[in-house]
């Protein structure tokens, strides 16, 4: 990080360091960075996955607004432009740092309905009965973001409330053009005659039947409703009334599980982030239910024993260091999140703390892959994750910050819309943990924190992180991408400071990803050749290619010039930086 002090790492082992020395044989073999240079601002900056949004939260903050409100109008009009992942019916997280070195978040995660329960996915025999946690009513958690927004807003929030959802309203109102992103999931749409799907073809289809041509207008006028009702009546514009009245309506109708009761009963919740340092950098970022705050201090705190600059960006030894540090998280991950209310005892001061991270680093072979096994008993399959989350980043003209990560689950979550509202539900109880007990080699993880319960937060790995120096925000950073977010998220960090890249270049190289289990590391198809695939994989690490890894947004702040820095991932088609 140019900007920034870089601090010497302790040294490295000595094994490492050999290792490094042989830089030669280990060329540096990233992705040709981007000539592309990242969007400056003296002021403010707003970076998401759609431009029209992105123009939405810039326009707040050219008018006066922080951080939060910018964050609040983007969040909204995504939820019109980007309905795969913007939304009104998922939930997420908030991470606000002002400029005076305080900080907050806002957690808007989803909860099981008040008639949940923990075998609520399983037959007689105790297997998961159907797709049911993944697909149709059962599968939809009590949406938390209008709640979110609102919240912070009450807390933080300078301009009217009214003002931030306007955008929205004008865009569903409006129309916007239609997408390539959107055109697989519409052709799907048109396909499928099954009235569970009814009111989405109505809000998503020319004359509920035709996928739009690409660029023409689609225009949302039951979703600028919604949005109507939430500007005039904030939170209960959305959790009582005709709103509320609708979704529970619908969820009755087909056999699903949120009242109106749940609805009201919601509430989103202000909680102290999770802190780390890392080479003079402070991290701050969400706590459960999130495991990604707490896996990437862990991951930080492992790498900062060694000199990540010395052995190269994207050489064999370094990526056999991520791995294994990947590989240890992960497995706490599985083994101790969830909840923090059902949880209360989840040892999160020591997942957090230096010595765990030093033990944990302690048992790395600097030159061979350890079996995930070795790492912790057991096995556990972990289902494919979809790639449909969204993030946005805020720099404001204080130089206050938000980092804020919101989800439908899947790729336009449980693709059902209710009737007469335009807005899509999610999938998200598909995170809770489906078998209570069973956690088997090619099963599934039924570890206890993370069962279903009635009213409780499916654990996420959602990764908003907001790093300061000196307790002023210097980088606002967070991805998409299901389990693979946190190592998104941890590598970009990484190559802003360790190996000194602009944001834009940090955002756009190659990426890895390793979960525990199972024990492969995923490549990015693009970026990872051939003969340092070979060299990886003699040290023990079985690969398979993975298509681009995760959507980052993200700004960064020079301290010395005050200017700030954006970039929006070219893995989105749509993504746009904007300020001024
Ligand atoms: O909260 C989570 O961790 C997941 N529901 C996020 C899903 C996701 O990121 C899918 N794709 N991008």
């Amino acid at each position: 990080m140019k900007t920034c002090h870089r601090i010497t790492p302790r040294s490295a082992t000595m094994a490492l360091a050999a290792i490094a020395a042989l830089s030669c044989v280990y060329p540096s073999l990233s992705r040709a960075q981007p000539a592309a240079a990242p969007v400056t601002a003296r002021h403010g900056l707003v970076a998401s996955d759609h431009h029209l949004a992105t123009d939405a939260g810039a326009q707040v903050l050219r008018q006066g607004g922080n951080a939060v409100d910018a964050a609040i109008a983007t969040a909204f009009a995504l939820a019109v432009v980007l309905p795969s992942a913007g939304n009104l019916g998922g939930g997420g997280f908030l991470v606000y740092h002002d400029a005076m070195g305080r900080a907050t978040t806002f957690d808007f995660r989803e909860t099981a309905p008040a008639a949940a329960t923990e075998r609520m996915f399983l037959d007689e025999r105790g297997a998961v009965r159907d797709t049911s946690n993944h697909k149709g009513p059962l599968s939809v958690g009590v949406p938390g973001t209008v709640a979110g927004l609102w919240l912070a807003h009450q807390r933080h929030g300078s301009r009217p409330w009214a003002e931030l959802v306007q955008p929205a309203i004008d865009l569903a109102a409006g129309g916007f053009p239609f997408s390539p992103r959107m055109r697989g999931w519409c052709d799907w749409l048109a396909t499928t005659t099954d009235s569970l799907y009814a009111a989405a073809r109505a809000a998503f289809l020319a004359d509920g039947a035709h996928p739009l041509a690409l660029g023409q207008t689609l225009r949302q006028p039951d979703l600028a409703a919604t949005l109507t009702r939430i500007r005039d009546d904030g939170q209960e514009g959305f959790y009582a009334g005709e709103t509320a009245r609708l979704l529970a309506a619908f969820m009755r109708e087909h056999g699903g599980l949120i009242s109106e009761a749940d609805l009201a009963a919601y509430h989103a919740v202000e909680r102290a982030p999770v802190r780390g340092t890392y080479r003079g950098y402070e991290i701050v970022s969400m706590a459960p239910p999130s495991s990604g705050g707490v896996a990437l201090i862990e991951m930080l705190n492992m790498l900062e024993g060694d000199d990540l600059a010395a052995l190269g960006h994207n050489t064999a030894p370094y990526l056999h260091l991520l791995t294994e540090t990947m590989r240890r998280a992960y497995a706490d991950r599985a083994q101790f999140l969830g909840d923090p209310e059902a949880n209360p005892s989840q040892p999160l001061d020591r997942l957090l703390s230096k010595e765990h991270a030093k033990a944990l680093r302690a048992t790395i072979d600097p030159l061979a892959a350890s079996p995930s096994d070795s790492v912790r008993f057991g096995a556990a399959y972990l289902a494919p994750e979809s790639e449909q989350t969204t993030h946005l980043s805020v720099v404001d003209a204080a130089g206050g910050a938000v980092s804020l990560t919101y989800t439908l689950e899947e790729s336009y979550g449980s693709g059902l819309v209710v009737p007469g509202t335009g807005f899509l539900l999610n999938n998200e109880m598909g995170d809770f943990n489906a078998v209570p007990g069973r956690t088997d080699r090619r099963g599934i993880i039924g570890t206890a924190p993370n069962l279903v319960a009635p009213g409780k937060r499916m654990l996420s790995s959602m990764t908003p992180v907001i790093v300061t120096q000196g307790g002023v925000p210097v980088l606002v950073v967070g991805s998409p991408g299901g389990r693979t977010i946190i190592n998104t998220v941890l590598q970009v960090v990484l190559n802003v400071i360790d190996f000194e890249m602009d944001i834009r270049a940090a955002a756009e190289a190659p990426r890895i990803h390793h979960q525990w289990l199972p024990d492969v590391t995923r490549l990015e198809e693009q970026g990872f050749p051939a003969e340092l695939q070979k060299q990886y994989e003699a040290m023990g690490h079985v690969v398979a290619p993975r298509p681009p890894m995760g959507i980052v947004m993200g700004i960064s702040v020079d301290r010395e010039t005050g200017w700030r820095h954006g970039a929006a991932d070219s893995r989105s088609v749509d993504g746009g930086v904007a300020g001024y």
